[in-house]
């Protein structure tokens, strides 16, 4: 019989479901346990990933688990630390949702714990594995576009994700829940970590009246600049303020301009339309289930770490990729701060 690999994940919310039931689907792994506060979604999740997992309410209780090789973290954005550290601490391979941390020294104490305790910590950027972001870094790394000159990125929610989805979005941002994927992404498509262009400045301004009135005390938007070593000039775009009434939950597009071409996503749109009562976009790219198994590029992220933690391979994003974007954003916190640009230095300096 192959040897199966068995896999936690803590936090069985939204997103930890799409993890259990990636594991659960994955050859070669299986999903061991499952561990949340909350008692209803651990039984439904378990019931959505086949059943069969073993059920923790304490993640310290899942981590002395002998049968897990590896955890998803999928806790909010402002928890990821205590849980990462305990694992790493617990011998645990490490998946952790983005963003790493919220925090420098949240960031930093996560990375120092995968190094002493020599586990593999991945973040999950699943832009990666986007086909159409994918082309994109092909298209880029080729010369064919030229020198990048400027980038409009948007990627946008409606109010139904922190007013209804997250419990916990005052305790977090659409900086940290939406730019810290298009901070990775550009650094990604530059060629940032390995030197071939740098974040030199970073000029964001943000608003709070929407969610204010609301009672979330988070910001709307945030509108940022960013300025590149090599000319480039990139403005991002991040709302959680789009109306409830939108034919998707989020707004996706990416128009990169270089000196010998030019290249246009529109991810929101994922080529169908369901039109009823309203007209709604369903996905059919991020993470659809097809066939009972859950499929798209959100899946293949998870599925790359799984494959990787099976075959012993280092994953293709780390801990520092993930040090990087929360050093970004925290740069476009200050800077909002300041009402003025922000320097960066070093992003992957530990
Ligand atoms: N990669 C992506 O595109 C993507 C998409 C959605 C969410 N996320 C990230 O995944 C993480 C979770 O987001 P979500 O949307 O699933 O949130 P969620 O609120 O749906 O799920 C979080 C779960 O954690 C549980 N929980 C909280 N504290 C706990 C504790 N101490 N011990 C055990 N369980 C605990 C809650 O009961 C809840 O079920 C966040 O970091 C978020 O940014 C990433």
């Amino acid at each position: 019989m192959p040897n199966i690999t068995g896999f936690g994940v803590i936090g069985a919310g939204t997103w930890g479901e799409l993890h259990a039931r990636t594991y659960a689907t994955t050859p070669g792994a299986r999903l061991a346990a499952l561990c949340d506060l909350d008692g209803n979604r651990l039984a439904a999740v378990n019931a959505a990933a086949g059943g069969g997992a073993r059920l923790y309410a304490d993640y310290r209780a899942l981590l002395a688990d002998p049968s897990v090789t590896a955890v998803s973290i999928v806790l909010p954005d402002f928890l990821h630390r205590a849980a990462a550290v305990a694992a790493a601490e617990a011998g645990k391979h490490i998946l952790l949702e983005k963003p790493l941390a919220t925090t420098e020294a949240d960031a930093l104490a996560i990375l120092a714990a995968a190094r002493a305790n020599n586990v593999t910590l991945m973040v999950d950027f699943h832009n990666r594995w986007s086909p159409p972001f994918y082309a994109l870094k092909v298209a880029c790394d080729s010369g064919e576009l030229g020198a990048l000159q400027t980038i409009s990125y948007r990627l946008n929610d409606t109010l139904y994700v922190p007013t209804q989805m997250l419990r916990w979005s005052a305790q977090s941002s659409v900086a940290w829940f939406l730019a810290s994927h298009c901070l990775d992404t550009l650094l990604w498509l530059t060629g940032a970590r390995a030197g071939n262009d740098a974040v030199e400045r970073v000029y964001s301004v943000a608003r709070s009246q929407v969610l204010h009135t609301l009672g979330i005390d988070t910001p709307d938007f945030y509108q940022t600049i960013l300025e590149f070593r090599s000319g480039l000039v990139v403005h991002l775009e991040n709302a959680w303020i789009l109306p409830e009434g939108a034919p998707s939950i989020f707004e996706l597009k990416c128009e990169v301009i270089g000196a010998g071409g030019a290249y246009y996503i529109d991810g929101s749109l994922h080529g169908a339309q369901k039109i009823t009562a309203r007209t709604i976009y369903p996905d059919a790219l991020v993470a659809p289930i097809v066939h009972g198994k859950p499929v798209g590029f959100a899946t293949e992220s998870i599925r790359h770490f799984a494959h990787a933690i099976i075959d012993g391979a280092p994953p293709i994003v780390d801990g520092l990729d993930g040090l990087a974007a929360t050093r970004l954003v925290l740069a476009m916190e200050e800077s909002t701060r300041r009402a003025a640009p922000v320097a960066v230095g070093d992003l992957w300096s530990t």
